[in-house]
C-alpha cells in the first residue's frame, strides 16, 4: 500500500477495532498518524485489537468506548483531541425478512449509520482545523438497494447525501469531505455462514470474481484523507470488483 505522510494528523476512525475500520487504523499508523479509535461494545475485539499493536504503535493509539449514537460520547471525543481527519466507519447491519423489521431495529440502524456521521460531522466542522478531511464509509447497498436490509441501504444512500452536504458546509474551513462505498468485503459484520454464501456468490457476480479485503477500502480511504486528493470533496468512491459503477 502507498504510504501517505499522516504525521502531523490526528485521526478519528469510528469502529475501528474490527474489519475495516481495523486496516484504516493500521495503513493510518503505518503513515506515523495519531489515532482516536472507538468502538461501542466488544471488549474482547478491542483487546485484540489493541495486543496486535506494537509499542510504539501503541503510544499513538487513544482507544475509547464510545457510543457513535451517543451526543455525549460524540461531543466528548472532540474535546479530549485536536482530531484532524475523521473517518465514520462505525456502522451496523442485520439482515432478515423485510416483514419482520421492526421500527426499534430501523431506529437503531439509523442513529448509528446516519445520525452518528451527522453528529460527527457537525463536531468536526466547528472544531476541525483548515485543511482537514473527513471520509464516511457509506456502501454498494446504499446505490443499488438491499431487499435483505432496506433499513441500512437507507441509511447508507442518505450517508452519501450528508457526504454531499457536508462537503459544501466543509469549503468555508477548508474541510474536504468524501464517501467511499465498499461492495463485498470479508469481515466480521457478516456471519461465517453468511460469509460462505456471499464467496460462491462473488464468483457469479462479481466482475472480478472475489469479495474485497478491508485493506483495499483502507487504501481508497488513505488516498481520499490524504493531500493527493486536495481537490476531491463530495466525491463517493467505489471499491466494489466492479460489481456497480453508477
Ligand atoms: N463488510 C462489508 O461488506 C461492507 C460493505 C459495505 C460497507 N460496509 C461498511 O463498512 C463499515 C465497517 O464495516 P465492517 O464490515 O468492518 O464491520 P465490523 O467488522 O462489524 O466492524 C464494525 C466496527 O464498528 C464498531 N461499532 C458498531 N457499532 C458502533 C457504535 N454504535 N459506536 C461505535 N462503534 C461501533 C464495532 O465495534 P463494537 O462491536 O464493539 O461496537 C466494530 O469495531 C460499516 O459502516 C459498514 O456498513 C461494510
Amino acid at each position: 500500500m502507498i504510504r501517505y505522510d499522516f504525521q502531523q494528523s490526528v485521526a478519528l476512525v469510528t469502529g475501528g477495532t474490527k474489519g475495516i475500520g481495523r486496516a484504516i487504523v493500521m495503513a493510518l499508523l503505518d503513515g506515523q498518524a495519531r489515532v482516536v479509535v472507538t468502538y461501542s461494545q466488544d471488549d474482547v475485539a478491542a483487546e485484540v485489537f489493541l495486543q496486535a499493536l506494537t509499542p510504539e504503535q501503541k503510544q499513538r493509539v487513544n482507544l475509547l468506548k464510545s457510543n457513535v449514537a451517543s451526543r455525549k460520547d460524540v461531543h466528548s471525543l472532540f474535546e479530549k483531541e485536536p482530531i484532524t481527519l475523521v473517518v465514520n466507519n462505525a456502522g451496523i447491519l442485520q439482515q432478515g425478512d423485510f416483514q419482520d423489521l421492526s421500527d426499534e431495529q430501523w431506529d437503531r440502524t439509523l442513529a448509528v449509520n446516519l445520525k452518528g456521521p451527522f453528529m460527527v460531522g457537525q463536531e468536526f466542522l466547528k472544531h476541525g482545523p483548515d485543511g482537514g478531511a473527513m471520509v464516511n464509509i457509506s456502501s454498494i447497498g446504499g446505490q443499488i438497494g438491499g431487499n435483505k436490509a432496506p433499513d441500512y441501504a437507507a441509511s447508507k444512500a442518505a450517508l452519501i447525501s450528508l457526504t454531499r452536504s457536508l462537503a459544501r458546509l466543509g469549503t468555508t474551513n477548508n474541510i474536504r469531505v468524501n464517501a467511499v462505498a465498499p461492495g463485498w468485503i470479508k469481515t466480521e459484520i457478516f456471519s461465517e455462514e453468511q460469509l460462505a454464501n456471499l464467496q460462491m456468490e462473488a464468483a457469479k457476480v462479481i466482475p472480478m470474481g472475489r469479495l474485497g479485503t478491508p485493506e483495499e477500502i483502507a487504501g481508497a480511504v488513505l488516498f481520499l484523507l490524504s493531500a493527493e486528493a486536495s481537490y476531491i470533496t463530495g466525491h463517493c468512491l467505489n471499491v466494489n470488483g466492479g460489481l456497480y459503477f453508477g
